[in-house]
């Protein structure tokens, strides 16, 4: 009985969900053999199921996520220089996201209010570079699956000496990061908003320092860790202090409350935080402050300081008129105070646009699949452009968060907790029902709640010379991990991602993927099925693309016979070589880059001087970079040879060209 009731409980708190597909959502993955996630407080707090996700992806044939080094990184064009200011689109690169959520959502859904709000942040990085040991605030994707580590304080008035202590004795370079150790620390020591609305949930205590920070929440009371995410930022957005996220669009509860969205985008205006200092001389800032407000913060010595996000800094501008006058082409600089100074000083910041905001699309509770429009619902990025000219490390965030009108959320604040809170745990209810009382599900800790998903790290490189400032590019990518539908599900079978593309005859496409050597889904299964039925070696994603003469074909065109590769031009491919013929290139896309070229003469990965190609793949690598390419009007339809399975599954995408 009572195991019976363990299961039923288990089952009940592990519902929700948001999955991102493209560009894929880890769900917290690394790199398992396993169906069911191993450790759902990697990175941060998604709320979801333990299924679902996808492992980072590998370089290599046989390589199992589990080195940095040897893990791929999806990477993608960055908008070209000018694209804020150019005509009809012209200079934007494109990403196109494609999501499931469970609940219902959007206009037209009345069973709950929803919104859902997708953001990234990005450092500098060197693409050959994935870090060392001492990178202590490196993005990364991590080694293993294991936690970072967090040490608190063991005093309040530590040294700085300490606060270092701390914090090489936490950050585990081999874990994966997102939010840095310093936020982190920043947020445990902040305390929490006590105006917010906690229905009656009890807030835990930190013990040292006798109050709640921020990293108790009404769906978070007791303070549980995931990575170095701060639970009061994820749990409420528009947050009202500094965070490192950068907001690309919020789909909201309707278009009506878009216009405060998009002012209240910390993308567009500061917010405050109270800025201590090491030294009496205030040149060394404290990264973290207890003080959540203007009175406490001043009247214990602290600057409440208005901080800024940014898109990136640029320190070749060093004065106030160097920076605001080097403004052109819809590229903003602003002198100001960015949110993670080290000084307080003013610094030159390329500013960030306000969010796109709509309201959210229609999907159906209950249900992880399509909108109202027979796809998964879907948003288009349009790539930022960085002046700096160097390759950012990134990472994507989408969060969903589901309300209900039983109370109203701008209304209902800390006045309504504990006694007053307008709903309580499973309570009973009066229906006149003969007497008898019934039970509701109701969890007040979950009653408004925000589930989340997120990527891992990818690249947005600059443009390469070859591409012009006004061409347009389409990210062309293949979504889905091995196993059949039940089996991969709440993630998705392989298919090619966005499956059609439309485009004018100057759009470059770029065709790239990425695939693990470990989607074994084996047991843990979670509360889903394991196997991964596939072609191939076990647990293996690969992918390829050839051409078929029509969507409803499943054999691929013999080389004499297509169009593809003699109606294309090769702007960029990943090996450097553009000047290749059209059967290298469709040698290249047919062998997942095993093959650069068919003639020893022409280059060192001949078909005429490697080991034959695997005929399902398997000695390739699941990850392939790609080639931009600029194709001749037509219609061009692909598959790929392993994955589509007549009756299984298709693999098959078109591109058509106006
Ligand atoms: C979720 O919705 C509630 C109620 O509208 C709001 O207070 C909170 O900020 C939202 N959180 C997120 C992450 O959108
Ligand atoms: C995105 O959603 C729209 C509207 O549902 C749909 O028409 C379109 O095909 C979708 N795009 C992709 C790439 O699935
Ligand atoms: C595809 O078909 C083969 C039989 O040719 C089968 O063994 C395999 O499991 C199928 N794949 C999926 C994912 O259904
Ligand atoms: C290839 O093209 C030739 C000449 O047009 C045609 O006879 C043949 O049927 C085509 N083969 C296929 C498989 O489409
Ligand atoms: C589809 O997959 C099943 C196993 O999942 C397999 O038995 C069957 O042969 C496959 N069909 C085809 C046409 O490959």
């Amino acid at each position: 009985m009572v195991s019976v009731f363990g299961l039923l409980l288990l089952v009940a708190v592990a519902t929700g969900n948001i999955y991102l597909h493209n560009p894929r959502g880890s769900n917290n993955r690394l790199n398992e053999k396993t169906a069911a996630r191993s450790n759902a407080n990697r990175l941060f707090n998604s709320q979801n199921n333990d299924r679902g996700g996808y492992n980072v992806g590998d370089t290599a044939e046989k390589t199992h996520g589990d080195s940095e080094q040897t893990q791929y990184r999806m990477k993608y064009f960055q908008s070209g220089p000018k694209y804020k200011v150019l005509d009809e689109g012209q200079g934007r690169s494109h990403m196109t996201l494609e999501w499931t959520n469970q609940h219902g959502c959007g206009s037209g859904n009345k069973r709950q209010n929803c919104n859902i709000v997708f953001q990234y942040m990005c450092e500098e990085t060197v693409e050959s570079d994935k870090g060392t040991p001492s990178d202590e605030n490196m993005l990364r994707n991590g080694d293993t699956v294991r936690t970072a580590k967090y040490v608190p304080r063991t005093r309040p008035g530590e040294t700085e000496a300490e606060m270092s202590t701390r914090r090489t004795q936490s950050v585990r370079t081999d874990s994966a990061q997102h939010e840095s150790w310093q936020s982190y620390d920043n947020c445990v020591t902040r305390r929490r908003n006590e105006g917010l609305f906690t229905a009656d949930q009890t807030l835990a205590v930190d013990k040292m320092s006798g109050y709640s920070g921020a990293t108790h929440t009404r769906q978070s009371p007791d303070g549980e860790r995931w990575g170095y995410e701060c639970p009061e930022e994820r749990d409420y957005f528009p947050y009202w202090h500094p965070a490192p996220w950068r907001d690309i669009a919020v789909l909201a509860e309707t278009d009506a409350v878009c216009g405060h969205y998009q002012k209240s985008s910390f993308n567009v205006r500061p917010y405050h935080e109270c800025m201590e200092f090491w030294d009496v001389s205030r040149t060394r800032r404290k990264p973290y402050s207890s003080w959540n407000n203007k009175r406490d913060c001043e009247t214990h010595g602290g600057t409440w300081e208005q901080l800024y996000s940014y898109l990136e800094k640029s320190p070749v501008y060093a004065s106030q008129t160097a920076c605001e006058s080097a403004s052109r082409d819809g590229v903003h600089y602003i002198w100001a105070v960015p949110y993670d100074t080290s000084d307080g000083s003013r610094q030159c910041l390329v500013r960030l646009d306000e969010p796109t905001c709509r309201s959210a699309p229609w999907s159906r509770s209950n249900h992880l699949g399509n909108g109202r429009f027979g796809a998964a619902n879907n948003l288009t990025w349009v790539l930022p452009y960085f002046p700096s000219g160097k390759s950012q490390a990134c990472v994507l965030r989408v969060r969903y968060n589901v309300t209900s009108e039983d109370y109203d959320p701008s209304r209902t604040d800390h006045r309504y907790n504990n006694e007053k809170s307008p709903v309580t745990d499973d309570p009973y209810v009066d229906v006149d029902a003969g007497g008898s009382t019934l039970k509701l599900a109701v969890d007040t800790a979950h009653f408004g709640r925000v589930f989340q998903d997120r990527t891992h790290v990818f690249i947005l490189r600059p443009r390469p010379p070859s591409v012009g400032e006004k061409a347009r590019i389409y990210n062309l990518n293949v979504r889905g991990k091995r196993g059949n539908i039940v089996q991969a599900f709440p993630a998705v079978e392989y298919d090619f991602f966005p499956r059609r593309l439309s485009l004018r005859p100057d759009d470059l496409v770029h065709v790239q993927w990425t695939g693990s050597n470990s989607h074994h889904n084996g047991g843990p299964r979670g509360d889903g099925q394991t196997g991964a039925d596939g072609e191939g070696k076990a647990g293996t994603d690969r992918n390829n693309l050839v051409q078929i003469s029509d969507l409803n074909k499943n054999f691929p065109m013999p080389f004499e016979n297509t169009t593809m590769w003699s109606n294309v031009e090769v702007v960029w491919i990943y090996h450097g070589k553009t000047e290749l013929t059209s059967r290298d290139l469709a040698l290249n896309m047919a062998s997942s880059g095993y093959f650069v070229c068919l003639k020893k003469s022409d280059c060192s990965e001949s078909a005429e001087d490697s080991l034959p190609l695997n005929t399902k793949l398997d000695n390739t690598s699941p990850s392939y970079e790609g080639a931009l390419l600029r194709f001749k009007k037509g219609r061009y339809h692909f598959m790929c040879t392993r994955n589509n399975n007549y009756t299984n599954r298709s693999q098959k995408g078109t591109i058509i060209v106006h």
